[in-house]
């Protein structure tokens, strides 16, 4: 897969403005401000195709772009405590209604801050996950902001908190140093081969 040949393709704030898919697709999916958009710009070798920011919540829309024959989705961010209630609702709305929405999802590459445990609405959607019948893995993101001891002892730890998940792919995946990016995207071509 050319990974670096992307392109944007489509922002959309409804589900029905969603055309119905006939190629493969790889979701992106994790809380706000966990790294979803950084890491669609490493895979793609992009430095801004997919919008960051340190201001959570910014991503409320599925966006989708294209490499090669395979669209990849950043999905709007959730856990956002400050989103009024109304945005949460059409969040969840947006998420499931996209996951059931009968396309051709290949992976679910799910993100979770390595610096801390899965958080309860993390809990909630890698439950969901599991029990969706979607090939997901975990990716465990911002792997550079920790130390080596602080590392070793949060790998001990996840090994435990996403025991329950059994025979699932975790990635240690860092943006800034690169880490997981190769290894990620061995994964997504495995996938959608
Ligand atoms: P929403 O669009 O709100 O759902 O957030 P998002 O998951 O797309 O997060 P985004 O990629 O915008 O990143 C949020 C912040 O975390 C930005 O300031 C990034 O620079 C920073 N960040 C993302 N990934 C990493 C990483 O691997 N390491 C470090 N140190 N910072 C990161
Ligand atoms: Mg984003």
């Amino acid at each position: 897969m050319r990974f670096d040949n992307a392109f944007f393709e489509l922002s959309c704030g409804t589900l029905e403005q969603l055309a119905p898919s006939d190629i493969p697709e790889v979701a992106f999916s994790g809380r706000s401000n966990v790294g979803k958009s950084s890491m669609l710009n490493k895979l793609l070798s992009r430095k801004a195709l997919a919008r960051t920011s340190s201001v959570p919540g910014k991503t409320v829309t599925l966006n989708f772009y294209r490499v090669d024959n395979v669209r990849f989705v950043d999905l709007p961010g959730y856990g956002f405590a400050k989103a009024p209630q109304k945005e949460k609702e059409r969040w969840g709305r947006m998420t499931e209604g996209y996951f059931t929405s009968g396309r051709d999802i290949r992976l679910v590459v799910q993100l979770i801050d390595m610096r801390h445990p899965p958080t309860a609405d993390d809990m909630q959607m890698l439950n969901y996950l599991k029990d969706s019948g979607l090939k997901f893995a975990v990716a465990l993101t911002k792997s550079d902001k920790l130390k080596k001891m602080q590392r070793l002892e949060r790998e001990k730890l996840l090994e435990e908190e996403l025991a329950f998940l059994g025979n699932v792919p975790v990635i240690a995946y860092s943006t800034e140093n690169g880490e997981g990016a190769e290894e990620l995207r061995k994964l997504i071509e495995d996938y959608c081969g």
